[in-house]
């Protein structure tokens, strides 16, 4: 029957309209860069968990990773350890890849992402036995800081 045909066709553009990021999965990442200090570790925690997510990251050992950021317009109250590079964003920091591929999605105008400092429970900053920490992930540029996002651990809030 066409009709039923027409209605079951339309309800699955809705529904696949209404899933964003399953959207978003089905496309290819592009490729990140992330540059670290070689002594630090919750660098290489991170990275396993953008690897998990479906990112292929080159990694950059650094001692000059501060420089970095600065030719990159990280502002310096933004500053974590690690900094990354991904489809034309900075990203600073503990970053959860779901705000990243959110990120990738929407392509605001702006520099990038950063979580600041380092969040007890962001992903690469998980403690066991500690409380996690509620933090923002913010979006940053010329435009100025505003929040991206607010996460309590691994988990969007
Ligand atoms: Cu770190
Ligand atoms: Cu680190």
């Amino acid at each position: 029957m066409p009709t039923s045909l027409t209605i079951s066709r339309r309800g699955l553009l809705v529904g696949l309209a209404t899933l964003p990021s399953f959207a978003a999965m089905a496309e290819t990442l592009p490729k990140m860069v992330v540059t670290k200090d070689p002594s630090c570790g919750c660098c290489g925690a991170w990275i396993d968990h953008v690897s998990k997510a479906g990112f292929s990251a080159e990694v950059i050992e650094s001692s000059e990773v501060n420089r970095l950021k600065a030719r990159l317009g990280v502002p310096q109250a933004l500053a974590s350890c690690h900094t990354a590079e991904v489809g034309g964003y900075v990203i600073e920091g503990h970053v959860p890849a779901d705000a990243i591929k959110r990120l990738l999605a929407q392509k605001p105008q702006a520099r990038g992402l950063a979580v600041p400092g380092m969040p007890v429970g962001s992903p690469g900053m998980e403690v066991a036995g500690a409380e996690n920490d509620t933090y923002d992930v913010i979006l940053f540029g010329p435009a100025g800081q505003t929040s991206f996002a607010r996460y309590r651990g691994a988990q969007r809030v």
